[in-house]
C-alpha cells in the first residue's frame, strides 16, 4: 500500500502535522466530494418523496448502509441504525433497553459510556461494577471474578482513547454470554483502526462515529443483533418512525426506521458510506501496520527522554494508534500549545473525557499523539524533535 499517495488525499497535511485523529480524523477529498455531490446534485429529503431527487437520496443512503455493512461484515443492513455519534448510540441503548440487572464496565470508560451508566444506576438502583486494569491493561481474571448472572449488561470501551489499548473482546463476550449477559462495545476508537468483523466478534451492540473514521461530523451508528434492536425503545419518535397514526395512537415502523426520527443528516450518511468504502479499499490491517510503524518511531524517540511517562502498555503493538504521555509535572496544555506554536504539531491535551481514570491516578491529564493512515515516519520524527525543543523551553 502506498501511504505517501494516500497523504495526497489530505491536502491540509502540507501545512501541518496532524496527530489528533482520536478526536477528529481528517477527511479525504473523495469524502468531501461525495458530500458536495449531495448538496449540488440531489439535495433532497430521503424516505418520504416519490420524485426523482428524493429517490436518489434513498438510493445513496441505502448504498451508504451497504458500505458500512461490508466494512463490519454485518449480516443485514437493517441492523445499522444511524445516529449523531457514538454518544447518542450508547444513550439510545441505555434509555431504550429495559435493563434490570447490574452493569459492568472497564475503569477507562469515556464519559459517553460512563455518565449514562451512573445516571441509570442512580435512577433504577442497579449496581455499577468496574473491572480494574493493570498498567492500563484489562484484567480478564478480575472480570471473570466479577461476572455473574446478576449482570445484565457488559458495556465496555473496545479501544481506549486515553492510551490506545484494546480489551480482549472475544474472550469477554464469551464469558458474558455464558452468564446470559448482553455485550455492548463502544467502538469509537476501534472502528477507525482495526479490522472488525461483527459476525465473528458476536458483540450484541456496537457503536461508532463517522468523524473518527474519515467521515463527516454529526453522523454515527449503532449496530445491534436483530432480536435486541426489536426490543429497544426509540430515544425519540416523530416523522418516518411510524407506519400510521391517529390522534391517540401510532403504529411503529420496522427496525431501523423506527430509530431514525425526522429528517436525517443525508450528506453525513452518504459521506460516512464513502469513508467506509475508502477504509475498506486501503484495508484495516494495512492501516494498523502503518500506525504501528509510525508509533514505534515516536515511542523510540520519546521514551528515553528523562521525566517522560508514557501511559499504557510499554509495547506499542498493544497501543498501535496512540502515544499518550506526561512530562515531569508540567502543564499538558502548555506542552500542546508549544508544539502547535513552534512546530505546527496538533495534539490533544487534558483528560480526554476520561476524567475518572485520571482522577483515580492523581494525574491532571496527558498530551496525546493519536495517529491515522495519513501519518508517516516524518511526522513521528518531527514530534520527537519538536518535543525535545519544548523540554528546552519548559525545563
Ligand atoms: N473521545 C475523543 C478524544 O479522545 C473526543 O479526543
Amino acid at each position: 500500500m502506498n501511504f505517501e499517495r494516500i497523504r495526497q488525499d489530505f491536502p491540509i497535511l502540507n501545512k501541518l502535522v496532524y496527530l489528533d485523529s482520536a478526536c477528529m480524523s481528517l477527511k479525504p477529498i473523495q469524502v468531501i466530494e461525495k458530500i458536495n455531490e449531495y448538496y449540488k446534485e440531489y439535495p433532497g429529503c430521503g424516505g418520504r418523496g416519490v420524485h426523482s431527487i428524493s429517490k436518489k437520496v434513498d438510493e445513496e443512503v441505502f448504498k451508504a448502509r451497504k458500505e458500512i455493512q461490508k466494512l463490519f461484515n454485518i449480516k443485514k443492513e437493517s441492523q445499522i441504525v444511524f445516529s449523531k455519534n457514538t454518544t447518542e448510540s450508547l444513550n439510545l441503548v441505555y434509555n431504550g433497553l429495559n435493563i434490570k440487572g447490574n452493569i459492568i464496565t472497564t475503569d477507562k470508560e469515556h464519559n459517553s459510556n460512563l455518565l449514562p451508566v451512573i445516571k441509570l444506576c442512580r435512577e433504577r438502583g442497579m449496581k455499577h461494577i468496574i473491572v480494574n486494569s493493570n498498567n492500563c491493561v484489562f484484567d480478564l481474571a478480575d472480570f471473570e471474578k466479577k461476572m455473574n448472572k446478576g449482570i445484565s449488561l457488559v458495556s465496555m470501551v473496545h479501544t481506549s482513547n486515553l492510551d490506545g489499548s484494546t480489551i480482549p473482546a472475544k474472550e469477554i463476550i464469551k464469558i458474558a454470554h455464558d452468564n446470559n449477559s448482553i455485550v455492548m462495545l463502544d467502538g469509537a476508537q476501534s472502528a477507525p483502526h482495526k479490522e472488525i468483523d461483527l459476525k465473528k466478534l458476536d458483540a450484541d451492540l456496537f457503536a461508532c462515529s463517522g468523524h473518527k473514521m474519515l467521515g463527516p461530523t454529526g453522523i454515527g451508528m449503532l449496530y445491534g443483533k436483530e432480536e435486541i434492536l426489536e426490543k429497544l425503545n426509540p430515544l425519540i419518535v416523530g416523522g418516518e418512525t411510524v407506519t400510521n397514526s391517529t390522534y391517540n395512537s401510532y403504529e411503529i415502523e420496522k427496525v431501523p426506521n423506527r430509530f431514525e426520527a425526522g429528517l436525517q443528516h443525508y450528506s453525513g450518511i452518504i459521506g460516512f458510506g464513502e469513508a467506509c468504502n475508502y477504509l475498506r479499499k486501503v484495508g484495516m490491517d494495512n492501516i494498523m501496520k502503518q500506525e504501528l510503524k509510525v508509533n514505534q518511531i515516536i515511542d523510540d524517540g520519546l521514551r528515553p527522554i528523562g521525566g517522560i511517562n508514557i501511559l499504557g502498555p510499554e509495547d506499542v503493538r498493544f497501543r498501535p494508534g496512540i502515544t499518550s504521555f506526561t512530562y515531569k509535572n508540567k502543564d499538558v496544555h502548555q506542552i500542546a500549545l508549544l508544539l502547535d506554536h513552534s512546530k505546527k504539531i496538533m495534539m490533544r491535551s487534558g483528560m480526554h473525557c476520561v476524567h475518572s481514570w485520571f482522577n483515580k491516578h492523581n494525574l491532571k491529564g496527558s498530551v496525546r499523539a493519536s495517529l491515522y493512515l495519513y501519518n508517516n515516519e516524518e511526522d513521528a520524527h518531527k514530534l520527537v524533535e519538536g518535543f525535545k525543543h519544548v523540554t528546552k523551553v519548559i525545563g
